[in-house]
């Protein structure tokens, strides 16, 4: 089996990764931040200590961790913790569902958005040209799960602090297969998912929100404080994360976290050689229409000629052995600007992980696809 669907979720774990798991399974099952108990005490300790790592990873000395369950729910909660009726907010064509479904719902609630459609190149210039005097919230993602072209966050960032205006950015795609600093890129909200390039199991996402940036629960529950009040405590993160939070996931997080920074840049550098080397040679195949540039970010979005992905995808999975994602990617709009909303495109996603010999082989599966076709 050859897995290409890093994207979607990333399927190979260090060992580190795994042990970490079983000790957590182990050791730390109590609850955190309910109890008064030596063993509740110690998962909140191993806790804090990942809300540490994360701010650490993504230089956020001045912000703090909301652990969720999954990027999706980290962005509902910074877009529907954000935003009220008469504010403007600014997103791009780039975006996943979970960026604009939770959009075209507000939208019936009096919020305005502005969706930027253009190349990736002018996304900078046509949001600041977007924004007005009500704007509240720009949107971006730092890597599209498409096409893998990223936009010019930092930028972005500057725009936004020039105009006052808060800078959201969804890093589900990005994290752990980019450099992320969240204080000198002007970030103020960023949206991540553990189970992809961080190498966590499924189960744990978040948002780091910067200090000052006051977000309404979306969810609302125990938190282990203020017990005595019916309403929601507004203290951070304990108020935002109502319900008990999932332990093993997070501490795997701390585990791949501490995994990628021992060689974060020796691991970025090799995943941009992988994906150069599979461009280079996905070039020489004259019957692919390819939609990632050059310097993708892991990811190789293509065609067959017109064949529908899906087609090609359950190809390379039943005669290949080769795991890739096909159809929409959650992302429409994407499609809609690429002209493949009929037929969907082709994603390989690599990791690290992958090797030469992997993409070689897929470089033959397409070449025999093409035979056949
Ligand atoms: N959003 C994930 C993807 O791009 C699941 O495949």
């Amino acid at each position: 089996m050859i897995y290409f669907d890093n994207a979607a979720t990333s399927f190979f774990k260090p060992q580190e990764v795994k042990t970490a798991v079983v000790n957590a399974i182990n050791k730390y099952t109590a609850n955190p931040g309910r109890s008064g108990h030596n063993l509740s005490m110690q998962t909140a300790e191993k806790i804090f200590e990942v809300r540490e790592k994360v701010k650490n990873f993504f230089n956020a000395e001045n912000y703090d961790v909301i652990f969720t369950k999954n990027c999706t729910e980290a962005l509902n909660l910074a877009i529907f913790g954000l935003l009220k009726p008469g504010d403007h907010v600014i997103t791009t064509c780039y975006e996943h569902n979970s960026v604009l479904r939770p959009l075209e719902n507000l939208k019936s609630n009096g919020v305005l958005v502005s969706t930027v459609f253009c190349d990736m190149i002018d996304l900078p210039s046509e949001i600041e040209k977007s924004i007005n005097q009500n704007t509240k919230l720009i949107i971006t993602t730092a890597c599209s799960n498409v096409t893998g072209e990223c936009p010019d966050i930092k930028t972005i960032g500057e725009i936004a602090k020039k105009h006052n205006v808060i800078y959201l950015v969804d890093g589900a795609q990005s994290s752990g297969h980019m450099e992320i600093d969240l204080t000198n890129m002007n970030i103020d909200m960023y949206a991540f998912a553990g189970h992809k390039g961080l190498l966590s199991i499924t189960g744990v996402g978040g948002i780091v929100v910067k200090n000052g940036i006051e977000l309404n629960p979306v969810l609302y529950g125990g938190t282990g404080t203020e017990s005595e009040k019916l309403v929601q405590p507004n203290d951070i993160p304990e108020g935002l994360e109502a319900g008990t939070i999932p332990t093993i996931p997070i501490i795997s997080l701390g585990a791949g976290i501490d995994f990628l920074s021992k060689n974060f840049l020796k691991i970025i550098k090799i995943e941009q050689n992988l994906t150069k080397y599979l461009i280079n040679k996905a070039k020489n195949l004259k019957f692919l229409k390819i939609f990632s540039p050059n310097d993708a970010k892991n990811v190789f979005c293509f065609n067959v000629k017109d064949l529908d992905s899906s087609i090609i995808a359950n190809i390379l999975n039943e005669q290949f052995g080769i795991c890739v994602r096909s159809g929409l990617h959650c992302a429409p709009l994407v499609h809609k600007k690429l002209g493949t909303l009929n037929m969907g495109a082709v994603r390989v996603s690599l990791d690290f992980f992958n090797t030469y010999e992997e993409i070689d082989k897929l470089i033959c599966a397409l070449i025999e696809i093409d035979k056949m076709s």
